[in-house]
């Protein structure tokens, strides 16, 4: 039975001589986590405090790429399994929600389909028909809101094919995975909004429970047919819940690396000209947008014991999130951090898919959707330029939240 840690409360007087050793910190408002334009704030704070208290989060704020590097590697003192966990509350308990053996047991059932060899093997063909028939909805307009029309019906179609499930109509589940994201956010205002989440759970769950009731009836060669016949250990609420985060983990990231990736491609012609004439600088071309622009920009940890980091103290049964925007723009690991290159040698190096044990597994898929889909919209669509578009924003998910693109129909 997993024992969840229960965040400590810092006093007025402790909350007051924590704010006068870590200024910039104490002056990091939440907007600025949240809001486009602002990440010079991130910047300004990694400099001086890479591990800083900042009141405005009602946490500690990593923000340089060793340290943050140093609290994901697995240890045995830091935890995600606390009450206070956003994660947990929206999506249950999970491989992304428990630690050592309990998430070894959860994870091994779905590792081998997401290893890069299978990728390739089971998906590389679906990636490209999914992208390909999803332009043919909208080539003739010549402009669409790319991730109204592309980028989100997108990943979710794909997340429904790599598992193997009929989701139906992909807006009610972008709307259920949007009610996830939007209660993922450490303001101190979450009620309301993770009251919308447990709804949109119980939605979800309904649909997930009879995709698994029919993938035993009529099995495929799907993840989820084999994952249901074979059990390995697991129960149906936690094959439901391992399911719920691997097709979350599957969508608003997918559509932010895909919008994200054609925003920066746009914005610097002179490097997109390079890609269309050499389509296979698109594995940099991706793998540093989603350095710069990371799509998951916060990941969240808590101390079981006292640790010391760069220096700094932090007391047990504390909150600790990472800044993976800040540490990705570390200019001790990455020269011109703040270019968009596409020739840039360790674009890998980033901390864009974590690190340590809850290392994203569905890293290789997720370069292979996004490569996929720019090349085939790149492909299909001439003459392509950037319309009307926001700038990337967002404190838990990060892309622009609208992007519009013309092309040439003649
Ligand atoms: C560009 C797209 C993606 C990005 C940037 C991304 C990023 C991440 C990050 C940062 C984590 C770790 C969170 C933490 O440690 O707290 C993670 C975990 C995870 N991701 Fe991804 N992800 C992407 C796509 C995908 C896809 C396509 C899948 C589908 C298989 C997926 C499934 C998962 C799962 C199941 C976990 C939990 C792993 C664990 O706890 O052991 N992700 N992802």
């Amino acid at each position: 039975m997993t024992t969840l840690v229960t965040q400590a409360v810092v006093d007025e007087s402790e909350d007051a001589a924590r704010r006068e050793r870590f200024p910039i910190g104490a002056r990091v408002e939440f907007d600025d986590l949240l809001e486009a334009g602002k990440e010079r704030v991130l910047d300004e704070l990694r400099a001086r405090e890479p591990v800083s208290w900042v009141p405005a989060l009602g946490g500690w704020l990593v923000t340089g790429r060793d340290p943050a590097r140093a609290l994901l590697a697995p240890r045995a003192d830091i935890t995600v399994e606390s009450e206070q966990n956003l994660v947990r509350r929206s999506l249950g308990l999970m491989m992304l929600t428990s630690d050592a053996d309990e998430h070894r047991r959860l994870r091994r059932p779905f590792e081998a389909p997401f290893k890069p060899r299978a990728v390739h093997e089971l998906f590389a063909d679906t990636v490209r028909r999914e992208a390909g028939s999803l332009i043919d909805t909208f080539v003739a307009e010549g402009r669409c809101e790319l991730g109204g029309s592309f980028a989100a019906p997108f990943a979710v179609r794909m997340a429904g094919r790599m598992l193997g499930l009929s989701l139906g109509d992909s807006a009610s589940i972008e709307r259920i995975y949007n009610a996830f994201a939007e209660a993922m956010v450490y303001d101190g205002d979450t009620e309301g909004r993770q009251l919308k989440a447990e709804s949109a759970r119980a939605t979800l769950d309904t649909l997930l429970h009879s995709e698994l009731a029919r993938c035993r009836r009529d099995p495929s060669d799907s993840i989820t047919s084999r994952v249901a016949l074979e059990h390995e250990g697991l129960s149906d609420e936690e094959i439901v819940a391992q399911l719920r985060v691997i097709m979350f983990g599957a969508i608003e990231t997918i559509q932010a690396s895909t919008m994200n990736t054609l925003l920066l491609l746009l914005q610097h012609p002179a490097q997109f000209q390079e890609v269309k004439e050499d389509p296979g600088l698109l594995i940099g071309a991706v793998a540093e947008a989603i350095r710069l622009i990371p799509p998951v920009a916060f990941v969240e940890r808590w101390t079981r014991d006292e640790i010391e980091l760069s220096g700094v103290r932090i007391p047990a049964r504390e909150f600790v999130g990472v800044s993976v925007l800040a540490a990705n723009r570390d200019p001790s690991t990455f020269s011109s951090p703040l270019s968009y290159d596409v020739h840039r040698p360790n674009a890998s190096q980033a901390l864009s898919f974590a690190f340590g044990v809850h290392t994203c597994l569905g890293v290789h898929l997720a370069r292979l959707e996004t490569q996929v889909a720019v090349e085939e919209l790149i492909a299909r669509l001439p003459s392509l330029a950037l319309g009307d578009h926001d700038l990337p924003g967002g404190f838990a998910f990060r892309r622009p939240a609208s992007m519009t693109l013309t092309w040439s129909t003649a």
